[in-house]
């Protein structure tokens, strides 16, 4: 079996689209963990999440996979504050940073899960319940063995759009143009999913706060790639 045709639900059967890293945390970070975590996030397990008693509140959910440290989602969760805002990230240091940012910001709307973001959408979150879906900067695994690990390929695509409500919108943003163009492709090929420009309305905030990725990719004078789809 190749490795975009195994299941989506059994992780060691597949090529992950995310990197080991070192989990160890600073003191600081270390802190906040400690006293903020157990409140605002949890490991990604097999169980539907219950989001309303999570939150708090019944609202329009956003799903951000790949956080990173969080600095876009306190921003975006700040400036939007009637939506329910999920982040899914593997790596502990960056969940670490998204719970001080959110505390900084004095943000209440984000929820963070600890783990694969494939495994989150195939068991944890149901069909037609998500208003919107980010991606921003998604790994892009430039070599070309390494292409298979890409995120965005069309099982994970179609997966998230299984997973957005009609007139749900997909965000996607990325410097990495061979990237860029393989997911227009894939995107643009999802029968459930038309693609629409930015001006276009949307359940969420479109405008992104720039992030460490995008700063590194203006220096580099490389293009950011804006991709949007609308569910139909
Ligand atoms: C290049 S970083 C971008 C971080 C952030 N979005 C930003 O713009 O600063 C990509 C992030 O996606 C995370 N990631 C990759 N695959 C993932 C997956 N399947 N589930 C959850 N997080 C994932 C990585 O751990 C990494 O932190």
């Amino acid at each position: 079996m190749s490795d975009t045709s195994a299941p989506l639900d059994r992780p060691r059967a597949r090529v992950v689209s995310f990197r080991s890293r070192r989990d160890a945390l600073t003191p600081a970070r270390q802190r906040a963990w400690d006293e903020w975590w157990p409140a605002m996030g949890t490991d990604a397990g097999d169980e539907p999440l219950d989001l309303a008693a999570w939150f708090g509140r019944e609202a329009p959910l956003v799903v951000e996979i790949g956080s990173g440290t969080g600095t876009a989602t306190a921003a975006m969760a700040a400036a939007e504050p009637e939506v329910n805002l999920l982040a899914i990230e593997v790596y502990r240091p960056g969940l670490a940073q998204l719970v001080q940012h959110c505390r900084a910001a004095g943000v209440t709307n984000v929820r963070a899960v600890r783990g694969d973001a494939v495994q989150v959408f195939t068991h944890q979150l149901a069909e037609e319940s998500l208003a919107g879906v980010r991606v921003f900067f998604p790994d892009p695994w430039p070599k070309h063995k390494h292409h298979k690990r890409r995120l965005l390929k069309q099982p994970v695509v179609q997966l998230i759009a299984t997973r957005l409500r009609s007139g749900g919108v997909l965000h996607v943003a990325t410097d990495h143009l061979p990237y860029a163009e393989e997911v227009a492709e894939v995107g643009d090929a999802e029968p459930l999913l038309t693609r629409v420009d930015l001006a276009a309305e949307s359940p969420m905030l479109l405008r992104r706060p720039v992030t460490k990725f995008e700063n590194r990719a203006e220096q580099a004078g490389t293009a950011v790639t804006e991709l949007l789809w609308r569910k139909r």
